[in-house]
Parts: C-alpha cells; sequence; structure tokens
C-alpha cells in the first residue's frame, strides 16, 4: 500500500517534470511580444495659476477691443472704430477697483456692459488680474 502511494508521487512528479521541459521547448519560437502602447505622458505638468481663469475670460471677452496685452489703441470691432484706452497705464492706473468693477458691469459709453456674460466673482477676478497682470500692481 505504502509503495503504490510512493510510486504515484513520483509518476506525478515524473509528468510535472516532463512537462515543464517540453513547454521549456516550446518557448524559444514565440513571437515578440508586441511593442508598448505609446504612454501619453502628460507633458501638462500643471502649474497652478489663480489667474487662469480671469486670462481665459480676458482673452475670450475683452481683448477683442483692449488688446492681448491690454495696451488698447484703435481698433475697430463690427464696423466701429473704437479708441479703446489702456488697461496698464495711464488713467487706469488711477481709477479705482469699484470703478473698474462698475465699468465692466454695467459698460459705459463704448464700453460694453458684462452684467449678463460673467458673475461678479468673474469680474472681481478680472479686475485682479488687469492690477497684478496688467499693471504689475
Ligand atoms: C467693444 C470693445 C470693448 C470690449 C469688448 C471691452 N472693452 Fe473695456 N473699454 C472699451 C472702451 C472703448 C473703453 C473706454 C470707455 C468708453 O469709451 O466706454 C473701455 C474701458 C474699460 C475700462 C476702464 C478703463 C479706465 O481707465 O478706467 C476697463 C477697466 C475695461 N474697459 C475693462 C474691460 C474688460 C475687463 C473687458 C472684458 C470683460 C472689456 N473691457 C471689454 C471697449 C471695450
Amino acid at each position: 500500500m505504502n509503495s503504490a502511494k510512493f510510486a504515484a508521487i513520483i509518476l506525478v512528479t515524473g509528468c510535472f517534470a516532463t512537462a515543464c521541459t517540453s513547454s521549456d521547448r516550446v518557448t524559444t519560437n514565440q513571437a515578440q511580444p508586441s511593442a508598448s502602447p505609446a504612454t501619453a505622458t502628460a507633458a501638462a505638468t500643471a502649474t497652478p495659476d489663480p489667474f487662469a481663469k480671469a486670462y481665459e475670460n480676458f482673452q475670450k471677452n475683452c481683448q477683442v477691443c483692449h488688446g492681448e496685452k491690454g495696451q488698447g489703441g484703435t481698433v475697430t470691432v463690427e464696423g466701429r472704430k473704437l479708441k479703446v484706452p489702456s488697461l496698464r497705464d495711464g488713467h487706469a492706473l488711477e481709477h479705482t477697483d469699484e470703478k473698474f468693477v462698475n465699468q465692466i458691469t454695467d459698460g459705459d459709453e463704448e464700453m460694453p456692459a458684462f452684467k449678463d456674460k460673467l458673475s461678479p466673482n468673474e469680474i472681481n477676478d478680472l479686475v485682479r488680474f488687469i492690477r497684478k497682470e496688467l499693471q504689475g500692481k
């Protein structure tokens, strides 16, 4: 009884060993694993910019008249020739934040009102953006 059991174990291990050897032989002829898919490394290392959203709003709503850097000048918008003041220097340096907020919210002679387009928070952020990024305050 005991020896039979022993024999069985040898048989099983023997099988096992054979299986291993044969599978070893097979592997040599295998096709190369296909190239690993291109790893899309996010090159955009997000630099947190508190003014990013304000800048986006500026580009979308204000740049057409006030210029890329808020420099102003004479622009033709929708067929009308406008003299747009600089937001970087001149009067813009003296006017208070409240005045800016009011002008952006309610508009002025040629300056459109933005109260329907931008939230009070967005307008406040725009004023902070103008002060910091355009006027360097
Ligand atoms: C259609 C052209 C136009 C657009 C668009 C426009 N502006 Fe103006 N903005 C003007 C003009 C022109 C003035 C000068 C006042 C006037 O004539 O109404 C002015 C004046 C201002 C002033 C006051 C400057 C000062 O010295 O007191 C601020 C601040 C201002 N704009 C900010 C903005 C912001 C912020 C936006 C975008 C949300 C914007 N403007 C979009 C034309 C424009």
